[in-house]
């Protein structure tokens, strides 16, 4: 080989090396299949016929473009990067109504992006309910100079799964009256469970029958298995559409080090809380069994009155018998209404050294006030009296091309939180639909106190995990009762306040939280239970109208309602 073709090959060698390096592009088609997720035949939501969808891994700083293939046939589809800030791309962001067009079926769409940054994430539907049909999967962000030292991971997307379809669930909650979906028939972990019988049943007596495992059943637990005297890092996801959930793993405590993409305080328990929307990192650390052995990991419901079993799969030692029963009972779940022990996690998180605090001041207060109302006899979320339902012309289009005006939502201030009483349902239960937009100025800091009260009917209060898309947010504190204005300010953390994008709001509470509207785009604040959603639980922020108006839109992702129409007549000029 002479001297020049052997230094062309290596340029060439150099360029390919450094694209793949900065680039991850994946080609998807997303369809209906058969599948056996909790050992029961029913229909999920597949990408190239995988369920869950397949992992994206990709390096901080790459970027990621995913050509999705709707092959639904009957209905559109998105998908929402959950966790990724998309800095740039708002349209890029994945919400129907919000940030683009359903892509119709038959029809492909690019999604192009930056991972800006490392962490645990996820990926689901955002459309309808797709995501309780299934449509999900992990997305994890390296960083290129991991601090964290460990020797393996693993990555556990938890769900939870219905035999009743979501179109069922759809229409169901949308009867009237309402019609409850119940709660899931199964939890799952990596798309597996077991709904008529039990990985445990050897342990307690009487209760649902063994799980008699062919090799290779879809519903048999993927199994983590570890050397000893080791690090693990297990990267765990709540994409539940319900049920909020308590992980632990026998005979090992978990060290907390990371929540929704951002380094934590590192602390210590034996099990940890996670609502939908959240993820974590903890590192696990195995001992030194002799016999080899195997221990149990285990997933079960909090913050509802469970009616489901638990997800359990096995952490294995290398070396141990394969088919032996293991010698203890799997964990067992917390009670599912201490919510004092629920609070002490959460209030064990705080941000990792380096991450610099919080302004000190906020420019904007914004207080939405959660409740359950009715409409015509439909059962419906609302905040601050508007129960949301997204347009069929995506907010981002009408913005960019100033379609009409958009009607933005006053914010209510003081005067919603002084007239209500949060221990009662409400004296007038009706409520309005509306688009729930609000219009936040760039360069702000803005807080958010999300205030709980009572439900519709008789004596409760649930818990709302709420996801704000397109920041990370300060999670300023938690409280009781209803928020005193002027008082409980006082109490804010702004020493150390844990990033997150997702945060729960208790039972009779209020949670606050602050962000600098540092991203012009249209982002979705809403519950991340799907159910909740779907009657109307959210917001939506246009942020930087000014800025969205000049931004380039790929004309892709707005094919639908005015903007379509819009963007016809324009051609044709
Ligand atoms: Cu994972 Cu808008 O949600
Ligand atoms: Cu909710």
């Amino acid at each position: 080989m002479s001297v020049i073709v052997w230094w062309l090959a290596t340029m060439v060698m150099v360029a390919v090396h450094s694209a793949s390096a900065g680039v991850v592009e994946l080609n998807w088609e997303v369809e209906y299949k058969l599948g056996w997720p909790d050992c029961k035949e029913g229909i999920v939501i597949a990408i190239n016929g995988e369920f869950p969808g397949p992992t994206i891994n990709a390096v901080a700083g790459d970027t990621v473009i995913v050509h999705v293939t709707n092959k639904l046939s009957t209905e559109g589809v998105v998908i929402h990067w959950h966790g990724i800030r998309q800095n740039g791309t708002p349209w890029a962001d994945g919400a129907a109504g919000v940030t683009q067009c359903p892509i119709n079926p038959g029809e492909t769409l690019t999604y192009n992006f930056i991972v800006d940054k490392a962490g645990t994430h996820f990926y689901h539907g955002h459309y309808g309910m797709q995501r309780s049909a299934g449509l999900y999967g992990m997305m994890i962000v390296r960083s290129p100079k991991e601090t964290l030292q460990y020797d393996g991971e693993f990555n556990l997307l938890l769900s939870d799964w219905w035999h009743q379809s979501s179109h069922a669930q759809e229409l169901y909650l949308s009867s009237r009256p309402m019609r409850w979906i119940g709660e899931p028939q199964s939890l799952l972990i990596n798309g597996r469970g077991q709904f008529n019988c039990s990985l445990a049943a050897y342990f307690n007596k009487g209760g649902l029958k063994e799980c008699k495992f062919k090799e290779n059943d879809e519903c048999a637990p993927s199994i983590l298995r570890v050397e000893p005297n080791k690090v693990y890092r297990l990267r765990i996801a709540s994409t539940t559409a319900l049920a909020s959930l308590n992980f632990a793993v026998e005979g090992h405590q978990l060290e907390v080090v990371e929540a929704d993409g951002n380094y934590i305080a590192p602390f210590t328990v034996d099990d940890i809380d996670l609502y939908s929307g959240e993820t974590y990192s903890v590192l696990l650390r195995t001992h030194n069994p002799t016999p080899s052995r195997k221990y149990w990991i285990s997933v079960g419901v909090r913050g509802r009155k469970p009616n489901t079993t638990q997800a359990l799969t096995v952490l294995h030692y290398a070396g141990a018998p394969e088919f032996e029963h293991l010698p203890h009972p799997p964990p067992v779940t917390p009670r599912w209404d201490d919510y004092d022990r629920s609070k002490s996690f959460t209030n064990k998180i705080f941000a990792a050294k380096g991450y610099p605090p919080p302004p000190e001041k906020s420019d904007e207060q914004l207080f939405l006030l959660n409740t359950q109302n009715l409409m015509d006899k439909y059962t419906k979320w609302a905040i601050n009296n508007v129960s949301l339902s997204v347009p069929a012309t995506p907010y981002i289009g009408t913005i960019r091309y100033g379609l009409k005006t958009l009607n933005y939502q006053k914010p209510p201030g003081k005067e919603i939180m002084r007239d209500y009483d949060i221990t009662k349902p409400p004296v007038n239960p009706n409520t309005t639909k509306g688009s729930g937009i609000y219009n936040l100025q760039s360069g702000r800091v803005v807080d958010v106190i999300l205030q709980n009260a009572n439900v519709l009917k008789g004596r409760g209060s649930e818990i709302h995990p709420w996801h704000l898309h397109g920041h990370d947010f300060w999670v300023l504190g938690y409280g009781e009762g209803k928020f005193r204005l002027g008082v409980d300010e006082k109490t804010y953390n702004l020493k150390n306040p844990p990033l997150r994008n997702t945060v729960a709001l208790y039972p009779y509470g209020w949670t606050a939280l602050r962000f600098l509207t540092d991203n012009p785009g249209v982002w979705f604040f809403h519950c991340h239970i799907e159910p909740h959603l779907h009657m109307g639980m959210g917001v939506v922020f246009a942020e930087g109208v000014d800025k969205i108006a000049k931004m380039n839109i790929p004309d892709q992702v707005l094919g639908c309602g005015s903007t379509r129409e819009f963007l016809m007549n324009r051609g044709r000029h």
